[in-house]
């Protein structure tokens, strides 16, 4: 409701507020439920707030699984990208997490954007290499990725392949080339018209089971890269955007995804949104990869942990959430 004494800025200033008050409640829906529609299909990632305990659990529990059973592969992954990771922009949790999805998972193609300078690729094809199949297709608009060529000069042969230039424009060539990956992996371009276009030009393409993670979704010290305004990209205003609510580019796919009907395995292990998980995700992670999770890693001042897990086109048999 708008009052009619109040100014025209006041106005904007009310008007914008509802919105964003809309849209967040919009976003706890999906984040707090999973994704709509899947419900049938989902074995443990459940709809209602009771059900979505119950989800947090089994990912802890599928996570400890698969820690025992890669973690000590996942450690010599560690040392091998310990000397390229000085300037990766992603934290050790969601590193592993990356690592071991790949592994459960066993895609035979995965793309990647954005390396930049490739501390996630390092993962990503030590992954594949483990696997013992699976090719991975980087794309950037710059070739920063050199940085960490060191750390997987071994594993670069038949496997990986680095496509140079704005993924707007040559998406639609290695579309064509070689079609849609089996595993995506988003850390691009993080702002709300980059989600608009890859969720309607993009995932809206894919024709079969697709397991997707999009990094920067929960991060409470960042709001997205619009560079025309500082405090999106530099700082966010925590009491504009407080610390639970996804990134610009986290709501806009988000909010695509509680339309899905054929989205599944939603979850995030993110500090900012579901501590308890988080905490007992760096439990476990002390007894299987550190003895104190706060001080040993590749990134400890990196916390944020923000990634958003999910997949498309679930089928019950091949859904991650189903194990
Ligand atoms: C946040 S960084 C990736 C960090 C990396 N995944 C890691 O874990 O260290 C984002 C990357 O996206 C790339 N990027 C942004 N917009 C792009 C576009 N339109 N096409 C291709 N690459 C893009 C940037 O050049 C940058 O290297």
């Amino acid at each position: 409701m708008v009052l009619k004494s109040s100014s025209p800025a006041r106005q904007l200033r009310t008007t914008g507020a509802h919105s964003r008050l809309a849209l967040c409640c919009l976003v706890a829906a999906l984040l707090t439920a999973g994704a709509c529609g899947a419900r049938k299909r989902l074995k443990g990632f459940g709809e209602s707030a009771r059900e979505s305990a119950v989800s947090q659990a089994n990912v802890v529990q599928r996570y400890r699984e698969l820690y025992a059973k890669y973690g000590s592969q996942l450690t010599d992954v560690k040392k091998r990208a310990a000397p390229c990771a000085a300037k990766g922009q992603s934290s050790d949790m969601e590193l592993e997490l990356s690592y071991l999805r790949l592994r459960d998972t066993q895609p035979n193609m995965v793309w990647e954007w954005s390396p930049n300078h490739g501390l996630s690729t390092i993962f990503i094809l030590a992954a594949l290499a483990d696997n013992g199949h699976g090719h991975l297709i980087a794309f950037d608009e710059n070739q920063n990725w050199h940085d960490s060529e060191a750390c997987i000069a071994d594993l670069l042969e038949n496997r990986f392949r680095f496509v140079f230039g704005d993924v707007h424009e040559t998406f639609y060539e290695i579309e064509k080339e070689v079609g849609m990956p089996d595993y995506l992996f988003l850390d691009s371009w993080h702002s709300h018209l980059m989600g608009v276009w890859y969720t309607t030009e993009v995932l809206s393409r894919f024709t079969k089971h697709t397991y997707v993670s999009l990094h920067d979704v929960h991060n409470p010290t960042f709001w997205g890269d619009d560079r025309d305004d500082p405090s999106f990209r530099d700082r966010r205003d925590l009491k504009v955007w407080p610390s639970w609510m996804a990134t610009e580019e986290g709501m806009t796919v988000s909010d695509w995804l509680l339309y899905r009907a054929d989205a599944c395995g939603v979850y995030t292990t993110a500090q900012s949104r579901w501590p308890s998980t988080y905490d007992a995700m760096n439990t476990m992670r002390t007894i299987y990869m550190y003895k104190d999770v706060r001080e040993e890693g590749l990134h400890p001042e990196i916390q944020e942990n923000s990634t958003l897990f999910f997949e498309l086109l679930c089928e019950s048999n091949s859904s991650e959430a189903s194990h």
